[in-house]
């Protein structure tokens, strides 16, 4: 039994797409969720600058007593994971993007990726994508411009809309049957997506298995919190709290959960 909190960073408010899902599947754990709002987007920065904010976000964590952090951004997962995991002595959770499900599951042999530049060019996604998806037509799409609309809170604005049907027309023309989004801010837009997509296409995150390896890391460790009361979650961030407020009561239904500003 371990009472101390779980850490979850992000770029920004995307992450708290996987903190929903830890919330839920470990509804006794305390959570502290640092959202880096002023330093979004990950996405187009070099791998160096991801990994110094990677830091800054760890160290703030592990001072507020974290015993694992999920690095709940898949730009500072796929660059700067490695890195966390030598120097510091805790568990880290990253998020990869759902390839190896979607290539397991096309029945056209033809998957789409949205993703941001950092993740798409990373070692760790070549890796994975050339493990699990090498005999599969995968179109690959940077979300360039995304991050920043959602965190401005325009889910569905007509700035998006129009850069989606963009991002998506190669795929759709390619006939994808899987689309996989490779970016804890997307799961916000799987509403408008449903919309612009052909019916047939299936949507992928990592949410819930991000979860499930959260869980199961905690139950190997140790660390598991047993306790029975309501648990204590904590969202830090450095942007705007309005947005993250609104993200998690308008679209989670989620509400009095306490706000600070780092
Ligand atoms: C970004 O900050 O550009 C996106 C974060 C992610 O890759 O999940």
């Amino acid at each position: 039994m371990n009472k101390q909190p779980i850490g979850i960073f992000d770029s920004g408010v995307g992450g708290t797409s996987i903190w929903k899902e830890i919330h839920t599947l470990l509804p006794n754990e305390d959570t502290i969720y640092l959202a880096d709002s002023a330093n979004a987007p990950y996405g187009p920065k070099g791998k160096e600058a991801i990994i110094k904010l990677s830091v800054k976000n760890t160290e703030y964590l592990i001072d507020k007593g974290c015993k694992l952090i999920v690095v709940a951004c898949n730009t500072a997962t796929t660059n700067a994971i490695d890195y966390l995991r030598d120097t510091y002595n805790i568990p880290f959770i990253g998020i990869e993007p759902a390839i190896k499900p979607a290539a397991l599951q096309t029945k056209n042999n033809t998957i789409g990726i949205l993703a941001t530049k950092g993740t798409l060019s990373s070692a760790l996604f070549s890796k994975t994508s050339g493990l699990f998806a090498s005999n599969k037509n995968v179109i690959e799409q940077i979300g360039e411009g995304i991050v920043e609309l959602i965190e401005a809170g325009e889910l569905q604005s007509e700035e998006m809309e129009s850069l989606l049907k963009v991002y998506l027309k190669p795929m759709i023309d390619a006939n994808i049957d899987y689309l996989v989004l490779g970016c804890t801010h997307y799961p916000y837009l799987i509403p408008l997506l449903v919309e612009l997509l052909p019916s047939h296409v299936k949507i992928i995150d990592s949410g819930e298995a991000v979860a499930r390896q959260t869980k199961a890391i905690l139950e190997k460790n140790n660390l598991l919190n047993t306790k029975t009361a309501k648990s204590n979650n904590y969202f830090y961030t450095n942007g705007d709290p309005s947005i993250m407020k609104s993200l998690l009561g308008n679209v989670y239904n989620i509400e009095y959960l306490d706000f600070y500003f780092f």
